[in-house]
């Protein structure tokens, strides 16, 4: 090989690798962090009492949140006029059958889509409610349940998920 030719193919070979250096993260942030498995672990010892973190699973989002002792009194309270209180007509694990519409009171965990034309809602700026949503202003409470009046018909969606620790949770995909 001559030397005009082998340094050719050296110059290529590091343009190839910067290039991919560079795309690396632009192509990395196109794939969702927490991905498509059917089960995902999620811990929660990273939260303060009243933060949130979103969790990407299966192309769709959620909100883990730590409650305070406040949102849980809030709740416990129960002085929101609801559309669906005990959560009849809504999506949850049975688990999630109570006020609180979790295993535990203090972890929350939810779709963040609202089930009237599916917008992502955000957190409310009310303290006593959870959730609002930019689209058609429609509100819910600390354990996702819509507030009576609001254009959403249900109650976000709760997933199917168990504790495997303390701190640590697993969502998993419930086979239907
Ligand atoms: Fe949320 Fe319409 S999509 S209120």
């Amino acid at each position: 090989m001559n030397r005009r030719l082998w340094l050719t193919r050296i110059v290529k070979g590091f343009t190839l690798t910067g290039a991919g250096f560079i795309a690396y993260p632009f192509f990395r942030a196109l794939i969702p962090v927490g991905g498509n498995d059917a089960s995902l672990e999620v811990k929660v010892d990273d939260l303060k009492p009243g933060q949130s973190k979103i969790v990407h699973w299966r192309g769709r989002d959620l909100v883990v949140q730590k409650r305070s002792a406040q949102m849980i009194s809030t709740i416990e309270e129960g002085d929101i006029d609801l559309k669906d209180p005990a959560s009849a007509k809504s999506s949850q694990p049975g688990f999630a059958e109570n006020q609180y519409r979790s295993l535990r009171p203090e972890i929350f965990v939810t779709y963040n889509l609202c089930t009237h034309l599916g917008c992502q809602v955000t957190e409310s700026t009310d303290s006593r409610l959870g959730f609002s949503c930019p689209c058609h202003q429609s509100d819910y409470d600390l354990s996702g349940r819509v507030v009576s009046g609001a254009a959403a018909p249900t109650n976000l969606e709760i997933p199917n998920y168990r504790f495997i620790s303390g701190n640590t949770l697993l969502l998993e995909q419930i086979d239907t």
